[in-house]
C-alpha cells in the first residue's frame, strides 16, 4: 500500500488514504480515512469517506459519493452521481438542540459485491446488500438487497432481469 495514487494530477484533497498499485485518482477529488485498491481509477469530483474501502480494478465515475461504512468489492462499476446513505434517520441536532456528534446516530453498512454495476444517479440507502454481478438501473432507489447477477430499476428498485 501507498499514500498517493499512481498518477499526479492537481486539485486533489487526499489525506489518510491507503492506495493499492496503479490507482488513478483524477482532479477535484476528496479522498479521506478510505482504502482503493490496486488499478481502481477514481473520477473528477469523487468524494469518499473515512471508513469506506474500494476493491481492485473497480471504476468510480465523476461526482459519486461513498461514504463510511460501505465497502465496494473487488471490479465493481459505479456511474456518475451515484449516492451511498449511511443513515436511514438523519438529523442535524439532538433532542437538547446540540449537533449531533457520531455517537448520536447509527451507521447502516452497505456492501457491493464483485463486479456489480451501478448506473449513473442511484441511490443506494444503508444496510443493503448488492449481490455479485448485480446491475441497478440507471436513477435506480436501492432500498433492498439486490440478488446476485439481477438487473434492478426503479424506486423503490425492482428486478426486471437476470443476468
Ligand atoms: C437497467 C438497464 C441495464 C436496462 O437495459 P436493457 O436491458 O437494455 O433494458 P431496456 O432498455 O430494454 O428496458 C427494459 C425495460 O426497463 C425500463 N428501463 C430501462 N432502464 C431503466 C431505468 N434505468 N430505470 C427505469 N426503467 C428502466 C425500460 O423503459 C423498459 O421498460 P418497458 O419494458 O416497460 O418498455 C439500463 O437501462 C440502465 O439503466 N443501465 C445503466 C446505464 C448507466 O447508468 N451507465 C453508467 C454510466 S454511462
Amino acid at each position: 500500500m501507498a499514500d498517493l495514487p499512481g498518477n499526479d494530477a492537481p486539485y486533489r484533497l487526499i489525506d489518510d488514504v491507503r492506495f493499492g498499485e496503479d490507482v488513478i485518482v483524477a482532479p477535484f477529488t476528496n479522498l479521506y480515512g478510505c482504502a482503493i485498491g490496486d488499478e481502481t481509477r477514481i473520477g473528477p469530483f469523487v468524494e469518499i469517506q473515512r471508513g469506506a474501502t474500494i476493491g481492485r480494478r473497480c471504476k468510480v465515475q465523476s461526482h459519486t459519493f461513498v461514504c463510511d461504512g460501505v465497502t465496494i468489492e473487488d471490479e465493481v462499476f459505479v456511474g456518475h452521481n451515484v449516492v451511498f446513505i449511511n443513515d436511514k434517520q438523519p438529523r442535524a441536532t439532538t433532542d437538547d438542540g446540540e449537533l449531533q456528534t457520531a455517537e448520536d446516530w447509527e451507521l447502516v453498512p452497505t456492501i457491493v459485491e464483485r463486479r456489480a454495476s451501478i448506473g449513473s444517479g442511484a441511490i443506494v440507502l444503508g444496510g443493503v446488500r448488492i449481490g455479485a454481478g448485480a446491475l441497478v438501473g440507471a436513477g435506480a432507489v436501492v432500498t433492498r438487497d439486490v440478488e446476485p447477477g439481477t438487473t434492478v430499476v426503479g424506486s423503490p428498485a425492482r428486478a426486471i432481469a437476470r443476468r
